[in-house]
């Protein structure tokens, strides 16, 4: 935890309150205070019978015989219980009229589309699984998967679920070396690519990528290559013994092998995700089979209020946890017709969301504040060009939803008649956590809401006591649930410490968070120091981890800044070691190194090279003080413990 994290200024806003319209109660899953007030009661009380009930639907081969195993910090879930994850979100379809249902409704950037019935997606899922088992890989290996949004890279994750083995997928915007450390820490055994994606008309070339991460890679045996570019656009080297064509994979496979699923323990690993935490390396985050099943299927049914008809569309990148929850695994097993775009949201114009929307009729709408907040940069005609009306639900993940995007998005996209479910959650919860439910919560812009079925969050202070409604404090989630990460791959030791450590006996989340006399709870932000730059989450300490390996970089601090479309900007502050010039170059090339050693996204607002940065007499920089100056605030709190003031100084005196 960091120095800040002590207590947290609470307030209290203007109260404006959004009760759901009638008529979308009336048609609502859940339709009631009364009932959702019972449902979470059971789950909390008897949580066998909830889950018992609520998971029935779903395909276990072999039913559970103990519901969960909590030996703190460590859970199972669903324990004795076998299956395979792809039965419920595939072949439990086939037998009913969701058979020729559109699974994935694909949009490709330049305008191409590609419909896939949930018959096609598990004849294509099957295909795919022979061509894995084909070349040698099984249950319990690790694929790592570098693609685009294309329905292949759907159909990569549920092939290797389906054959048993996890699945690593690393976002598109990552560069070479942060694929190659998440390669080496998993040991993965194949990577699944394709030649490049469209992105801002522009062709990302994702296999050349690959081939340089893979430079003194041990582990990798195969690489499957799809094709989404014509050979003009792309071109693309395959090396000999090592890469395969997906398609010619397949036709050289036997295709009977990937016809059974592999059926596994609920504690089967399903995927490992690489998420940002207060330290240097990115912390592979473990899902496994069961648990993650129940909880992204419950929550996709009742906090989207998923019907038959819906489209549903979830904008984020199939890289982060929302791609893997709300993209795959939640509304496949719930048979629902998902749309999957490609590309950028201003490709061709700003209008290509609203194009979407009325092109495949959307009705439901995921989204993430930053976009919101870069429409709203883009003005409202581009909206207008549209119609819009199939929408009936929005919602939004991420981070905080300032009040001016909620107004807008809740008037303008919304008409002001659709719900908005402001959904809280983590990569390490792996699904959502808190909300309203859209048939029965008024919604309190800036307020996710009301904790979900079957999860207990408090709002405690540093020591652990739990604190009042209106008080700002540390955010915990008191008991174990269903989709919780089970651990950090291969470091059981650093998942102890990370969550389970600050505050006894809870999981702490990293945020900041107070609740309200009703309950409803509102995250302020992190209190560690990972960032939030543009929904993506970065860890100050990679950031300087990744400069402080430049050749002329002596010593870095990383912090943000409050930024009105991205929501934090990245600032770093450097000191060059000596021989090196502080000049706009430098500045530039500092830049660069982090875009290419992490990736674009994470490149920084501003690089500021400094004589000295501010530290403590026992030498520990103070990053506080930095966060103000880069701010553009008056420098806070006790400087007392700091070594020499003339550097806060003579760093201001730059801002100036
Ligand atoms: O700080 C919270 C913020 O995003 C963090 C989790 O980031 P990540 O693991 O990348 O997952 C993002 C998608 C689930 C949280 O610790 N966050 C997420 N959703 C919200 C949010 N902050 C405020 N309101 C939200 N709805």
């Amino acid at each position: 935890m960091s120095d800040s994290g002590k207590s947290i200024e609470s307030f209290s806003g203007e109260e404006q309150r959004y009760e759901p319209t009638p008529a979308f109660s009336a048609q609502a899953r859940i339709k009631t205070k009364e009932e959702y007030d019972k449902l979470y009661q059971e789950s909390i009380e008897s949580p066998e019978t909830f889950w018992k009930r609520e998971t029935s639907e779903l395909v276990f081969r072999k039913p559970w015989d103990k519901l969960v195993d909590w030996q703190l910090p460590f859970a199972k879930w669903f324990v004795g219980a076998e299956l395979n994850i792809t039965e419920s979100c595939l072949d439990r379809h086939l037998e009913t009229e969701r058979k020729d249902k559109p699974a994935i409704i694909f949009e490709g950037e330049p305008g191409d589309t590609e419909t896939l019935t949930y018959t096609q997606l598990h004849q294509k899922v099957c295909d795919f699984a022979a061509a894995l088992k084909a070349n040698g890989i099984g249950p319990g290996d690790r694929v790592a998967i570098y693609m685009g949004m294309v329905p292949e890279v759907v159909i990569g994750m549920l092939a290797c679920a389906r054959i048993g083995a996890a699945h690593t997928v690393v976002f598109g915007g990552f560069a070479a070396e942060a694929i190659r450390d998440r390669i080496n820490d998993c040991g993965a055994k194949a990577v699944l690519t394709q030649d490049g994606a469209w992105r801002r008309g522009k062709v990302v070339p994702l296999k050349a990528t690959v081939d340089a991460a893979l430079e003194g890679v041990k582990s990798i045996e195969k690489v499957f290559v799809y094709r989404r570019m014509s050979a003009q656009d792309c071109t693309i080297e395959m090396q000999e013994g090592r890469d395969l064509d997906w398609y010619e994979a397949i036709k050289a496979a036997d295709s009977s092998l990937g016809v059974e699923a592999e059926i596994v323990d609920a504690e089967h690993p399903l995927f490992i995700l690489y998420t940002s935490g207060s330290t240097g390396k990115p912390k592979g985050v473990l899902h496994t089979t069961g648990g993650y099943l129940a909880g992204t299927h419950l929550t996709t049914k009742y906090v989207f209020d998923l019907q038959e008809d819906d489209v549903y569309w979830c904008t984020a990148d199939v890289g982060w946890i929302t791609g893997h929850s709300y993209i795959v695994y939640g509304p496949l097993s719930n048979g629902a017709s998902c749309v999957l775009y490609e590309g950028a949201p201003n490709q061709p114009d700003w209008g290509r969301f609203w194009n979407v929307i009325e092109k495949h009729k959307v009705s439901i709408l995921y989204t993430a504040p930053t976009a919101i907040r870069a429409f709203i940069k883009a003005g409202d005609e581009w909206v207008d060009k549209n119609d819009i009306s199939s929408l009936r639900l929005l919602g939004t993940v991420g981070e905080p939803i300032n009040p001016e995007a909620w107004r807008w998005f809740y008037q303008k996209v919304g008409r002001g008649e659709c719900p908005i479910v402001d959904t809280w959650w983590q990569t390490e919860t792996g699904s959502i956590m808190m909300t309203t439910l859209p048939g029965v919560h008024a919604v309190k812009p800036g307020s996710c809401g009301v904790p979900f079925f079957g999860v207990k969050p408090a709002i405690v202070s540093s020591e652990g006591e739990e604190l009042r409604p209106g008080e700002g404090g540390l955010l915990v989630v008191q008991n174990p649930w269903p989709s919780m990460l089970r651990t950090i791959w291969g470091d059981d030791e650093r998942f102890k410490a990370q969550y389970f450590s600050d505050i006894e006996g809870a999981y702490f989340t990293g945020d900041g968070a107070r609740f309200d006399q009703e309950g409803y709870f509102t995250v302020v932000g992190r209190i560690d120091d990972v960032l939030n730059v543009s929904g993506h989450r970065i860890g100050t300490a990679e950031i300087e981890s990744s400069l402080v390996a430049h050749e002329a970089v002596a010593e870095a601090a990383a912090v943000g800044r409050p930024h009105d479309l991205k929501g934090q900007a990245l600032v770093v502050f450097v000191t060059l070691k000596p021989g090196f010039d502080g000049n706009a170059e430098m500045e530039a090339a500092l830049s660069a190194h982090i875009s290419n050693e992490i990736g674009k996204f994470a490149r920084p607002d501003l690089v500021v090279l400094v004589d000295s940065l501010p530290k403590t007499r026992s030498g520990k920089i103070m990053r506080r003080i930095l966060k103000d100056v880069a701010a553009g605030r008056e420098v806070q709190g006790d400087l007392s413990t700091l070594e020499d003031r003339t550097v806060v100084e003579s760093i201001q005196a730059r801002f100036s």
